[in-house]
């Protein structure tokens, strides 16, 4: 008997990215129950200062934040993940109207909701089970004359090409209307070590995670990746202005996935992850070409991370 799993169009993106040069696979695909979980992991890690510091900003912030937006918000998350945020934000907003979480993983997502609709008792939640990616509307349940905020933090927005941000951009500032916003959040440039440190801690955790990609080849795709024989390997590309995570063949080896068979020699790598950094001024570029207008950005002191309010233009 053969078990036939939903892909999500990893096996076609597996096959296409081992066979193109050079090799690469969006990361997406990082993102099963395995890898959310490795990726919660990662946001306790010390070397990972991303998370905590946009928490903090969210919980010292939330005020002003408020301030902006005004009372009766729709807010509108890209991504919804634990919600751990969210919380944050809903809790700072006056009388938020409705909360509309958009993530491709049902179950959690379903689950999340339903949590954060015992908080807020007067809000609408309508959580939509669809790809970000793609031209997305409001739900019925969101109807209201409340602003529109998006919400897009952990920067995410950092694993987009600078072109895909800005098609992303454009298609959120479409959703949110006239008068309407997004909230998001954006990794700032600093010292390569501080940034290659944070995408290889001591502890492996995001060796784990990185390698993971095979795990679940080998688990979905009847692959047989021996995953140790794949280093985990980040660093800063200047040029591009991000972090590139790559996973390298450790000794000459042969794959097979999905019935098909894939040569390494010692030293080829699979490209995972890019995780680009902007200064203040270099993200605001991108959000103007995006259609939308800067309207205020909050960064902690130690200047690690942005909050950046843009206003649709
Ligand atoms: C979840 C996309 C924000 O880019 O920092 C963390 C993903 N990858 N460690 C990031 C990630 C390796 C993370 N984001």
């Amino acid at each position: 008997m053969r078990t036939i799993m939903p892909t999500d169009g990893f096996r076609e993106s597996m096959l296409a990215g081992l066979t193109r040069r050079p090799r690469a696979v969006p990361c997406k695909y990082l993102y099963d129950a395995e890898g959310s979980a490795l990726f919660e992991r990662i946001t306790e890690l010390e070397e990972y200062y991303p998370t905590r510091t946009e928490i903090g900003l969210l919980t010292d912030q939330g005020g002003e934040i408020a301030q902006v937006v005004g009372a009766g918000a729709r807010v509108v998350e890209f991504g919804a993940g634990s919600m751990r945020k969210t919380r944050l934000l809903l809790a700072a907003l006056e009388a938020p109207a409705a909360y509309v979480p958009i993530d491709v993983a049902r179950e959690p997502l379903l689950l999340a909701a339903r949590r954060i609709a015992q908080v807020h008792p007067a809000m609408a939640v309508a959580p939509m089970v669809a790809d970000f990616n793609h031209p997305l509307v409001l739900p019925p349940d969101a109807d209201g004359d409340g602003p529109v905020l998006g919400f897009f933090p952990g920067s995410t927005i950092g694993n987009m090409m600078p072109g895909d941000a800005r098609d992303f951009l454009r298609r959120v500032a479409k959703l949110v209307g006239p008068g309407g916003r997004l909230l998001v959040g954006v990794d700032l440039t600093k010292d390569p070590h501080v940034l290659e440190t944070a995408y290889d801690d001591s502890q492996g955790v995001t060796t784990a995670f990185i390698r993971n990609l095979l795990a679940r080849a080998n688990r979905e795709l009847e692959a047989d990746f021996d995953i140790r024989a794949f280093d985990h390997r980040a660093w800063w590309n200047a040029r591009e202005g991000r972090v590139e995570i790559h996973l390298v063949a450790s000794r000459r080896q042969a794959v097979s996935v999905a019935g098909r068979l894939f040569a390494f020699r010692r030293g080829d790598t699979l490209h995972v992850e890019d995780c680009y950094k902007y200064t203040v001024e270099q993200f605001r570029w991108l959000a103007r070409l995006g259609g939308f207008v800067p309207e205020h950005v909050w960064i902690d002191s130690a200047q690690l991370f942005s909050l950046h309010m843009l206003r649709r233009g």
